[in-house]
């Protein structure tokens, strides 16, 4: 049996936040969770908050935090360029103060640290397809650099604490990632396709729809993020997740009007400033260090982000499959705490 552990989760109310909570929570885990509800939403993490072993705590993570945890998962950081260029200048505090500020408690606590890194530390790559020995094709001065430099700042502080500190490390370079709990609103493609599909409005394709991304299905991320942080001894270096392959933007659009049988037409808009035009993982090292490769096709994965998008449109509770250890007991309302907050516990913040 695996020993329970303590373990903090930045950015835990965010898509991939909940998701990694809930697979921590059903593993028995003590889980704090911790975010300023920049992106996330209480009602991603609803039906945790009755759990004994997940507290919630509001907590913006430039700020810093003392708890007595085992491990840090470090995923703080709003991740799609909308809400990341709302406020840039906070974007960069995020990145590089929250990555100080959880490797901080991580150095006083002997707390094994997990970074959230990202794709967008290659730029607009150089070579095809990414593996993690490419340094990256980066504009430091443009609207995207608050998180492709401050994710690259972050991950090398990380490697100066594991150098300096001898802090145990793991960075995951993770790449586009979908499904149920992604915010309407935040502009990513997936969510923007099957959005403007099931409202029969034209779906927005930028360029001429050549550009191509590879999609990963978010269960297969969190058993990804979790073999890498549970990898024994290390992986030191880092490695990317996300699925290897490769959709045309055009091709993807097809998928999402094939699937919800839409009405929808196609338009063309012109490409924004430094999108990158083509990316793809090399996840040679995640299968061969982890024996990690993703298993949810797309059209699979689409189906299940469809149906919850529809549950969302029509008002009815989204339909988002929790795994059998919780739905042991019935899912409550979120608890509201007298200070407008959640537990605390045994963070003194
Ligand atoms: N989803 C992807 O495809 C993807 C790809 C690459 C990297 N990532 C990384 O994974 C992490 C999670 O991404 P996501 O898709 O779940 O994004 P998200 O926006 O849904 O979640 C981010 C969470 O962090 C919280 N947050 C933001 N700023 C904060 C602050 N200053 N203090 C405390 N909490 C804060 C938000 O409220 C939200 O709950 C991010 O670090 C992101 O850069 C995601």
């Amino acid at each position: 049996m695996t020993r329970q552990k303590t373990i903090l989760v930045t950015g835990g109310a965010g898509f991939l936040g909940s998701f990694l909570c809930e697979s921590l929570v059903a593993d028995g885990h003590s889980v704090i969770c911790l975010d300023n509800f920049h992106t996330g939403a209480r009602e991603k993490i609803a039906h945790l908050m009755d759990e004994e072993n997940f507290e919630l705590v509001w907590h913006d993570v430039t700020v810093p935090v003392h708890a007595d945890v085992d491990e840090i998962y470090n995923l703080a950081c709003p991740a799609s360029p909308v809400h990341y260029q709302s406020d840039p200048v906070k974007t960069v505090k995020t990145n590089v103060m929250g990555a100080l500020n959880a490797l901080e408690l991580a150095r006083h606590t002997q707390a094994k640290v997990f970074q959230a890194s990202t794709s967008e530390i290659y730029g607009d790559p150089a070579v095809h397809p990414q593996d993690e020995t490419y340094w990256g094709n980066v504009n430091s001065i443009g609207p995207r650099s608050c998180y492709d430099e401050g994710k690259r700042c972050a991950e090398t502080l990380f490697y100066d604490y594991h150098r300096q500190y001898g802090l145990e490390i793991r960075v995951a370079r993770i790449f586009n990632t979908y499904g149920p709990r992604m915010n309407a609103d935040d502009g990513r493609v997936v969510s923007n396709f099957v959005l403007q599909a099931l409202k029969n409005e034209p779906v927005t394709l930028y360029g001429n729809g050549m550009q191509t991304r590879s999609f990963c299905y978010v269960d297969d991320l969190i058993r990804g993020i979790r073999a890498l942080m549970d990898h024994e001894p290390g992986v030191l270096h880092p490695v990317n997740l996300g699925n290897p392959v490769e959709f045309t933007m055009r091709g993807l659009a097809d998928l999402v009007l094939e699937l919800t049988g839409s009405r929808s037409e196609l338009v063309f808009r012109p490409l924004p400033q430094d999108d990158p035009r083509q990316r793809r993982p090399d996840i040679t090292r995640a299968t061969e260090a982890l024996g990690w490769q993703p298993e949810v096709p797309l059209r699979r994965g689409l189906e299940k982000v469809i149906d919850y998008f529809d549950g969302v449109l029509s008002r009815r509770p989204a339909r988002v499959e929790v795994p059998a250890a919780l739905t042991a007991r019935p899912p409550l309302a979120v608890r509201r705490r007298a200070n407008g907050g959640a537990a605390v516990g045994p963070l003194a913040l």
